[in-house]
């Protein structure tokens, strides 16, 4: 069945607030009205984006935000562009949150959902960029089946990429953006624009964002990192 973000606060409050205790970000994401919907549905998401991006205004999703810097990073870059990223975790998100209300960025907004159901908020050629950076790589064999990029993935976001829309990958999980450049091989529409497996190594470096994850792998062991920019043709 369709995975719902929970609304904790429907509990007796005794209940919520024992939650609530161990983990005060399920509280404070209702702190950001602006910002964040903690329980998105097809109506509230339209209701804000409608207010915030005309047909001519890029759209950019992000699944697996995390703290937002890439996505504040992008949205100051391109302004007149819209972005929403998605995000499962209550910490992560309320850091973004604060980051985008104390940047100002009008045109970002947050939902709790899991990218997966992206189509139950963006319609047919509605979509410029994709991206996905540093995905759970769900490693073992037997968790290969809870990877967010398999054939599903890619049916989808056919559909929902405007003609010459773009997704964007990176990864520091070699054996997960093979995985990906072999499930590309089934989509002959989507052409490689930019591919390396030595992000840092590469000129496309110069142009790189980095993510939270990204910095802290850059700290600890600096491993090779996968990207990926591919190209839809309609
Ligand atoms: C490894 S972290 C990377 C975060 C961020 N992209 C970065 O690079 O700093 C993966 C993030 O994806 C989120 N996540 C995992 N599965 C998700 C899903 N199905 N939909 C949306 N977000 C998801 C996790 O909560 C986590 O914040």
């Amino acid at each position: 069945m369709r995975y719902r973000p929970p609304d904790y606060r429907d509990m007796p409050t005794e209940e919520f607030e024992r939650k609530a205790r161990h983990n005060n970000y399920m509280r404070q994401i209702y702190d950001f009205p602006r910002t964040i919907i903690p329980h998105p549905s097809f109506e509230k998401f339209e209701e804000f984006w409608k207010n915030r991006c005309s047909r001519s205004n890029k759209v950019h999703v992000e699944i697996g935000c995390g703290s937002g810097g890439y996505l504040i990073q992008l949205a100051q870059n391109f302004p007149n562009d819209c972005f929403a990223g998605f995000e499962l975790r209550y910490k992560r998100l309320v850091l973004a949150a604060k980051k985008i209300e104390k940047f100002d960025c009008a045109n970002v907004l947050l939902l709790k959902d899991k990218g997966e159901y992206l189509g139950d908020y963006f319609g047919e050629n509605s979509i410029d960029r994709i991206h996905v950076n540093f995905p759970d790589p769900w490693s073992k064999k037997a968790q290969k089946k809870h990877r967010l990029l398999n054939h599903d993935f890619f049916q989808k976001i056919s559909v929902l990429l405007r003609p010459e829309g773009q997704f964007l990958f990176k990864t520091d999980h070699q054996e997960y953006f093979q995985w990906v450049l072999d499930l590309l091989k089934n989509f002959p529409n989507f052409q490689t624009i930019e591919a390396t497996t030595h992000l840092q190594q590469s000129s496309y470096y110069e142009t790189n964002i980095q993510t939270e994850f990204e910095k802290m792998f850059q700290f600890k062991s600096n491993p090779n990192i996968g990207y990926l920019k591919i190209q839809i043709y309609k």
